[in-house]
Order: C-alpha cells, then sequence, then structure tokens
C-alpha cells in the first residue's frame, strides 16, 4: 500500500476516536465519499451545462443541473452557482462580478469573527480593495450601529454579512436595510449557518441580501465546495462569468457530485432534525461549561458554536487546544472580542457541535465532554491524568457511530 493511503487510514482512524469540536467541521456521508473518488476527477468540462467547450459531458451535465436545482430548491434561490473550488473563491467571484479595484467595502472584522476573506488586510480582498469593518458591542453581539455609522462615512460599494466565529443569531434584514439605505450591495456570507439557514432554524439572508455564499463542507455536511445564490438575474449571469471564465478553469466535477448529494440529503426532513439537534447541542455544551464556572462570549450560543473566554481560567487558547488534543478532543484557539493578546495565544477557544451530532450525540453527552474539558484545564502539568482522561475520551466516542 503506498505511504499516502496508509496516511488515510490514520487519517481516519484518528477521527474515529477524536471528539470533533472543531465548528467548521463534519462527516459526510459514504455516498458522499464515493462521488468524491468516482471517475468523474478524470473529465474536464469548462463552461456550464449544456454549453461547454469539451465532448463527453451528457452525465457531468445532468449532475451540475441536479445540483443547481437542489440548490436552489433548499436555499429558496432563482440562481445557483455551484462551480466555486471552495468559500474563499467564491467570495472573491462575488467582488470580481460586483467591484473595481479600490472599491470600498464593509464586513466583519477578523477579531470580531469575521472571515479573512471579508476584507482582512492579508487577503486580496483587504489588498485589493478598500476594506472598512465593523466589530461588536462588549457584549458580544454585532454592534449594528456601527455598521450604520460606518456606511454613511464610507458609502461602501457592499457590506458583508456572515462570520466565522460568532455566537448570536444575525439581524440580517437591519443589515440589509442599512445597504439599501446607501445604494450598496448586500453579500450574506452563512458559510457557518447555511445548513441551519437551510432548515429554518436561523434567519434566512433573502429577501434581505442580494447574493449569498456558503461553504458546502461545514453544517451543510457536504464535501469542500461552494454555492453562490442570487435571485437577481443580472447578478447572477454577472456571478456566472466571474466563475468561469473569469477566476477558474474546469470545474471539480466529483466535489459537484458529492454536493448534489449534500444537498439531496439536507432536503430530507432528517437533516432538519439534525439541525435543531446541534444547535440543542451547542446550547447543553455551553450550560455545561458555564455549570463548572467558564465563561462564554456573549452568555451563551444561538447556533452551532461556543466561545469560550479563559480569562478566568488561568490558561490561554493555544496551551488549552494543544493539551484537549493530546486527549483527543479537537477544538482550535481562537481571539474573543476585544482581546489583547497575540492571535498566537489568544485568551479563547472554539467549540462547535456539528461533527459530534452527526455522530448521534445528544445534551446529556455534553455533561461528559464539558467534564473532560474541565479535567484538562485541571490538570494541565499532569501527564499521568491527562493519559488516563485520553483511554477515557477514545472509549466514550468509539460508542458512536463510525463514518
Ligand atoms: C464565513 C466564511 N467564509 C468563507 C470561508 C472560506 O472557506 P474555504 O476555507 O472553503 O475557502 C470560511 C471558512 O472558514 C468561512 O468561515
Amino acid at each position: 500500500m503506498s505511504t499516502i493511503l496508509e496516511l488515510i487510514k490514520k487519517e481516519t482512524l484518528r477521527q474515529a476516536q477524536s471528539i470533533r469540536l472543531i465548528a467548521s467541521e463534519n462527516y459526510v456521508s459514504q455516498d458522499i465519499l464515493i462521488a468524491l473518488g468516482s471517475s468523474l476527477t478524470n473529465k474536464y468540462s469548462e463552461g456550464y451545462p449544456y454549453h461547454r467547450y469539451y465532448e463527453g459531458q451528457e452525465y457531468i451535465d445532468e449532475i451540475e443541473t441536479l445540483a443547481i436545482e437542489s440548490a436552489k430548491k433548499l436555499f429558496g434561490a432563482e440562481f445557483a452557482n455551484v462551480q466555486a473550488y471552495s468559500g474563499s473563491p467564491a467570495n472573491l467571484a462575488v467582488y470580481f462580478a460586483l467591484l473595481e479595484p479600490h472599491d470600498t467595502i464593509l464586513g466583519l472584522s477578523l477579531p470580531a469573527g469575521g472571515h479573512l476573506t471579508h476584507g482582512h488586510k492579508v487577503s486580496i480582498s483587504g489588498k485589493w480593495l478598500n476594506s472598512i469593518s465593523y466589530g461588536l458591542t462588549p457584549e458580544g453581539h454585532i454592534n449594528y450601529e456601527e455598521i450604520e455609522q460606518l456606511a454613511q462615512a464610507h458609502k461602501p460599494k457592499l457590506i458583508i454579512s456572515g462570520h466565522s466565529a460568532y455566537t448570536r443569531q444575525v439581524d440580517f434584514k437591519r443589515i440589509g436595510d442599512i445597504a439599501k439605505s446607501i445604494g450598496a450591495y448586500h453579500l450574506a456570507d452563512i458559510s457557518h449557518i447555511s445548513g441551519l439557514v437551510a432548515t429554518g432554524v436561523h434567519p434566512h439572508p433573502f429577501p434581505d441580501a442580494d447574493i449569498i455564499t456558503t461553504t458546502t463542507h461545514k453544517v451543510l455536511r457536504g464535501p469542500r465546495g461552494a454555492l453562490i445564490l442570487t435571485n437577481n438575474p443580472e447578478l447572477a449571469t454577472k456571478i456566472d462569468k466571474a466563475v468561469f471564465p473569469g477566476l477558474q478553469g474546469g470545474p471539480h466535477n466529483n466535489n459537484i457530485a458529492g454536493i448534489a448529494i449534500a444537498l439531496e440529503e439536507a432536503l430530507a426532513p432528517e437533516y432538519t432534525q439534525y439541525c435543531e439537534q446541534v444547535i440543542a447541542n451547542a446550547k447543553a455544551l455551553g450550560e455545561a461549561l458555564k455549570s463548572k464556572g467558564f465563561t462564554l462570549v456573549s452568555g451563551g450560543t444561538e447556533n452551532h458554536l461556543l466561545l469560550v473566554d479563559l480569562r478566568n481560567k488561568n490558561i490561554d487558547g493555544d496551551t488549552l487546544s494543544k493539551a484537549l488534543n493530546s486527549v483527543h478532543i479537537e477544538t482550535n484557539k481562537n481571539s474573543i472580542p476585544f482581546d489583547t493578546a497575540s492571535p498566537f495565544k489568544p485568551n479563547g477557544i472554539r467549540l462547535g457541535t456539528p461533527a459530534i451530532t452527526t455522530l448521534g450525540l445528544k445534551e446529556a453527552d455534553m455533561e461528559t465532554i464539558a467534564d473532560f474539558i474541565n479535567q484538562v484545564v485541571e490538570s494541565i502539568d499532569n501527564t499521568d491524568t491527562l493519559a488516563h482522561i485520553k483511554e477515557q475520551v477514545i472509549a466514550f466516542i468509539t460508542q458512536f457511530k463510525q463514518y
């Protein structure tokens, strides 16, 4: 067996023996894994269904059309592009479709929970565009008044809503109204919450956003990729041109097939129950952590993720996430709002429930997980205790459905 296949086996086992609390990760179904490893990867298909540059597209056209139709149905959109290679290129395609270099955009800042592609200075979105950022209130909620003031002062051409590390529901209507008042476009990047939006457990950006982007591989539980959705035919044409030929060449047909399967799975009633459970588990994990003296940014959660403010625990997010990883609990270090520490040693960790909910964990299991986390904090320098916790974690998580 090649070294790579050996490493894949090891990674599969590692995932099976870990409590995976990274808020942007999940487990895809066996059908999706089959699609990803299929003959579709052998095919070039530049263009769009029934308008391609190469022959031999009869099945590829059908697959991409099914993906588009399911995306439209799931999100109540008139137009869907399913070809963007991932979330970052999808956002870039929207900027390429709507903006000129140096145009002004307004998005949530990275330290407040936004994404790099929402205008951070290390991203092309912050280098080639004039990027202005909004933040949070001291209570950890989006500062809508600040958005309004910045919009009036800077007149951005595009306002971005959406986030990578924010625990409350987004008021898309309020942001849409601000955008309308200054004649700006409103892009809702719902990468983190698209499953919750699709199933109605989080408010929908339409009709208050002009365009929605989302990755397909987080709560939505598909393979890596992205959707760009709109109800505006003019914008739809511009977006299609921006994706191909503007930014990309041949679409990744195997991923598009996997996305089509994920969307079909998300249209089934069980997926709504799954999303409800994701939120119930996040709330239960938050309450269990609070009962052990942990502080949560914004006091709790209304979605699938939690931000733990570690300042009262005398430990930084880097040290804790590494110690948790050593006992097979995967999290990521994360800045907390107004964090004065460096992003390499921030004062928080981010926890999410999408992956563990796919395995079938319920509210009562969140008590067990909170207990493991608390034990790690209390035994941070005790290697024997950590080794014992690791054994308990593996015994606990391997009781659940395996992927
Ligand atoms: C809100 C948001 N947008 C875009 C992206 C980028 O997606 P990708 O990593 O697929 O490029 C992410 C990924 O974390 C995200 O959280």
